[in-house]
């Protein structure tokens, strides 16, 4: 993707709040390490591995916290830590199987 000028980004980087993300301990612990939320140990993650964060909020205070996070950096051991935290399997539908793909691709020959 580098070779080829392509930004991957995150549309969904706090997994919609699945799996108790922003009450996560794991999560909270690592964040109150830096006097962060868990919502904020979770983005630099992202943002490590070159991958642009995209999180959303409606909330004002919200949005300043998620922004609020590039003045810490996450150490080898927690990026390690969150890692295990991938379940391995997707939250809401499977961009690698064809017949999602099959799905998406009738709709745009649809529209
Ligand atoms: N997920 C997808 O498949 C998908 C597809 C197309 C486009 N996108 C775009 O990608 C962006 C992000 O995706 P997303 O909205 O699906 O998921 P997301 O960013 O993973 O999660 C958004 C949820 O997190 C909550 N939230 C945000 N910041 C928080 C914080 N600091 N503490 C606690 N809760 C917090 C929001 O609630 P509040 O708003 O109430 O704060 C909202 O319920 C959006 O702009 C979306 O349009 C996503």
């Amino acid at each position: 993707m580098l070779e080829h000028r392509v930004q991957i980004q995150s549309w969904g980087g706090f997994a919609e709040g699945c799996n108790n993300l922003f009450a996560h301990p794991l999560l909270s612990e690592i964040g109150a390490k830096h006097g962060k939320s868990g919502a904020q140990a979770a983005l630099p993650r992202l943002t490590r591995r070159g991958v642009v964060a995209n999180p959303k909020s409606v909330r004002a205070e919200r949005m300043a916290e998620n922004i609020d996070v590039f003045d810490f950096e996450l150490t080898d051991d927690q990026m390690a830590a969150i890692a295990t935290l991938d379940t391995g399997s997707f939250l809401f539908f499977d961009h690698r199987d064809p017949a999602v793909v099959g799905q998406f691709g009738k709709r745009r020959l649809n529209d």
